[in-house]
């Protein structure tokens, strides 16, 4: 093997808000993410993921799919339907609670959460050293939020404090009023009220309804747990960060049904569980995940945690661990009139499980798991650009290069992709020079470049390259797949 010359890498140092900027642009230039309906201009907050970006999320889902269900002798899968009877979402409380409160500045017509402006204003506060305001005004904060008219106490608020739009300095404020999130829709020939069904705003409910479906066809005795991935939709107000806040996107979430009063022992598992996934599955760097534990709880939940990752823009929510105790079979119990109930078969006790519950969004661990990867450095002198991903989460695993396309390395170069191609995904390519070839494969994370050259006609062997030390080693052609397939284990 040709030493790992550390020499010929060197790191560059790269500005965190260049990286965004940076990153959007390769996304799309490399076929990860588009904008939906660009040629129209496009459609606020809503993305296409391209031909390496749906093969990267897929990669990204598999690796759940496989540590949530087949690693799990007690939990199963399911794929519930987007529209549901739309009485679930009266007992689920997302139609009474599922709200954002809104506040408008007529002046620029641009509408803000008025809830986050008084967050990052006590967060300001706190940052100047004004401890004393902050704490007075997270007081007001807090007793607004249990006040009879908290749209009000949240307008006087903002007023009292002065508060000004983050970007445009304006604070010419309207009343703040509350806005429901779930997208409507009419189901049937009439448009009125009768119709009306809403698309899902959490997979959640599509288990719950669920359960003793699941759990008879499955044999499943408590605890035992269901996950699902699926498209969940939000109006969401505020957007922006690329795929970090969508309307529409992608959830991966298992309920874990549990006896009551063995919810913490369940939830502390949970969450060790979910927080090693991150690392040892998907790759991501261990010193940019953080736990946030919530002080203002969820209608449902009695325990709250956020994992939360460091994203160029801040340090923001990927997954959240929740103890949603009985709530939601409670309320489907009384909605439906459906007992919910589960009887122990060994001591006859009856009762509502409580749910530890681990909701992921899908795409913010893609932007999470790209984010990280991105990187610059110099190799031999040359500026390159390269995702160091994990080499289970790249989009294709393995690339090759005939050195030159003639005297029969292109033929031996297509004859072995096809042959890679049956174990995982590969690329061929043998337009340009060697060098930009390799370039072209690093700007995509591809962990291992193989390359076909004079020397593989003669004796059957080829150069394997290594992504991130660009170091090479030479081994028989005939055993480039289990050299690849046992590195991305
Ligand atoms: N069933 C619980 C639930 O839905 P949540 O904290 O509202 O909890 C879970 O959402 C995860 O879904 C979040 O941690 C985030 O990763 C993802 N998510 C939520 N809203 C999103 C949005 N508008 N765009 C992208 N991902 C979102």
């Amino acid at each position: 093997m040709t030493t790992p010359d550390t020499a010929r890498v060197q790191s560059a140092s790269l500005s965190p808000d260049k990286v965004m900027h940076k990153l959007v642009s390769l996304a799309k230039r490399r076929g990860f993410i588009f904008p939906s309906s660009e040629i129209y201009g496009g459609l606020s907050s809503c993305f296409d993921y391209g031909p390496l970006g749906s093969e990267m999320k897929r990669n990204i889902k598999e690796l759940w799919w496989n540590a949530m269900t087949r690693r799990h002798q007690n939990i199963v899968g399911i794929d519930a339907s987007i529209m549901m009877n739309p009485t679930v979402w009266e007992a689920s409380g997302h139609v009474s609670s599922f709200n954002d409160p809104l506040i408008d500045d007529r002046t620029t017509k641009r509408r803000y959460r008025a809830d986050h402006l008084i967050e990052n204003h006590i967060e300001k506060l706190r940052r100047d050293g004004r401890d004393e305001d902050a704490l007075r005004v997270q007081a007001a904060y807090e007793a607004a939020g249990g006040s009879d008219e908290p749209n009000r106490a949240l307008y006087e608020l903002i007023i009292a404090e002065a508060i000004k739009a983050p970007d445009t300095g304006s604070a010419d404020w309207t009343e703040v009023r509350q806005f429901n999130l779930m997208f409507q829709c009419n189901m049937g020939a009439v448009a009125d009220s009768s119709g009306t069904v809403y698309l899902r705003p959490e997979t959640a409910q599509g288990i719950f309804v669920n359960f003793h479906n699941v759990r008879e066809a499955s044999r499943m005795k408590v605890p035992f747990g269901i996950a699902q991935i699926g498209k969940a939709f939000r109006n969401e107000i505020v957007k922006g960060n690329f795929i970090f806040r969508m309307v529409e996107f992608e959830q991966m979430e298992m309920q874990y049904f549990v006896k009551p009063g063995t919810q913490a022992e369940a939830f502390e598992t949970w969450r060790e569980e979910r927080y090693g996934w991150y690392t040892a599955q998907l790759g991501l760097s261990p010193e940019k995940l953080h736990w946030y534990k919530h002080d203002k709880l969820a209608h449902y939940a009695d325990l709250a945690y956020d994992i939360k990752f460091d994203f160029p823009f801040g340090t923001e929510e990927i997954e959240g661990i929740h103890s949603r105790t009985d709530f939601d079979l409670t309320r489907h119990q009384e909605y439906s009139g459906k007992n919910m109930e589960y009887v122990d078969q060994v001591t006859n006790e009856r009762y509502v499980p409580y749910v530890v519950e681990t909701s992921a969004g899908c795409d913010r661990l893609f932007l999470a798991v790209l984010s990280d990867a991105y990187t610059e450095d110099v190799v031999d002198g040359e500026e390159r650009v390269l995702l160091k991903l994990a080499p289970k989460v790249a989009p294709v695993k393995a690339a090759v290069l005939p050195l030159m396309k003639k005297g029969g390395m292109g033929e031996a170069a297509m004859k072995l992709r096809d042959e890679l191609a049956e174990s995982f995904a590969v690329q061929y390519d043998d337009a340009a020079s060697i060098g930009k070839r390799y370039r072209r494969q690093d700007e995509i994370g591809t962990p291992f470049c193989v390359t076909v050259d004079h020397e593989s006609l003669e004796n059957g062997t080829v150069t394997v390259r290594f992504r991130d030390t660009a170091a090479q080693e030479r081994i028989q052609m005939s055993q480039a797949a289990a050299f690849i397939s046992a590195r991305l284990a």
